[in-house]
């Protein structure tokens, strides 16, 4: 497991986490499916998968509430919490009171990373001086945004007087590489950690039979491990770089957990970055 550990945010003050978690949109939220995604996050804890993605907006609070009730009981020191405010309350005050929503739901203290969602219509300045405010009062242990391209961080960095961007939390998949043009160089110089949603890009995985899937199913018999853990193993291959895969069942967080075992080498990131050019466009994409 050591081997997957990086810093966040990324840099020598980082804490230590495996570069993969687990993430929460659309995670059923009520019956027997809703218990056994609950089951299936506490597993992912179990196996490593301590970063776990929310935000106000999944189920309108009900993923942080499931989430809630699924930590109940483990040592919150080893957790990594992350939840979002919405764009719409992302004033100050409002960016305020969600923090303090997002907390009772979660039936924690603190988070360890607070983002923005995505920019919307409430100056920047104000959103990330709540969030300095929330880091000083021990609210959240970091701030962060999302679906920020390179100008939203310059000015979000220049917005902010004592606290740093922990990490950018982005659109990031094999088929959707756009951020490795500008977004990531830029994150990396300035030791903002990059988090990928939908890893698995909300698509079918590439048949067996075609080139792309060859190679994965290769590379997945090489390392005992699945297809969908080499693409989070490929999305990771940077230090700096995490991904948060949702899954509500236990198998699938199985085998998710995997890609925190083995590093594909520099070969194989060679190969799979052939088999799935970048794009030529530096756009940043959101979901
Ligand atoms: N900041 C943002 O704007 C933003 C936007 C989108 C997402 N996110 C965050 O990123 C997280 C991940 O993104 P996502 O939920 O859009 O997509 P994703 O993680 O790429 O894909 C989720 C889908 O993949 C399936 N899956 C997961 N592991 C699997 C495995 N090992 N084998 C087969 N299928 C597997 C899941 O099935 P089951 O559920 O049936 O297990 C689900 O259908 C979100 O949950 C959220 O926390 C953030």
């Amino acid at each position: 497991m050591a081997a997957s550990l990086i810093a966040y945010p990324f840099g020598p003050a980082g804490r230590e986490l495996p570069r993969v978690g687990q993430g929460s949109w659309q995670i059923p939220e009520r019956g027997a499916a809703a218990e056994e995604a609950k089951l299936a996050l506490r597993r992912g804890i179990e196996l490593g998968m301590v970063h776990v993605d929310t935000a106000e907006m999944y189920g309108d609070g009900r993923a942080e509430e499931l989430i809630g009730e699924a930590i109940q009981g483990l040592p919150r020191v080893e957790l990594f919490i992350v939840s979002k405010v919405l764009p719409s309350n992302a004033s100050y005050q409002g960016t305020l009171r969600a923090c303090e929503r997002s907390l009772k739901r979660l039936r924690t203290d603190y988070l360890d990373a607070y983002l923005l969602h995505w920019r919307g219509s409430q100056p920047l300045a104000d959103t990330m001086r709540a969030l300095e405010k929330l880091v000083d009062d021990g609210k959240i242990r970091s701030l962060g945004v999302s679906n920020f391209d390179v100008e939203d961080l310059e000015e979000a960095e220049e917005a902010l007087e004592r606290h740093p961007i922990a990490c950018n939390q982005v659109l990031y998949h094999p088929w959707e590489r756009g951020i490795e043009h500008r977004v990531v160089p830029w994150c990396e110089k300035q030791s903002v950690a990059i988090v990928a949603y939908t890893p698995f890009g909300r698509r079918s995985l590439p048949d067996a039979a075609t080139p792309q899937g060859k190679l994965l199913s290769e590379l997945a018999a090489k390392y005992a491990a699945s297809v969908h853990a080499v693409i989070l193993a490929f999305l990771t291959r940077r230090n700096g770089t995490f991904a948060i895969p949702k899954a509500a069942s236990i198998a699938h967080v199985e085998a998710n957990a995997k890609a925190n075992q083995f590093r594909l080498d520099d070969a194989e990131i060679a190969q799979v970055e052939k088999a799935f050019p970048r794009p030529r466009s530096a756009e940043l994409r959101m979901i």
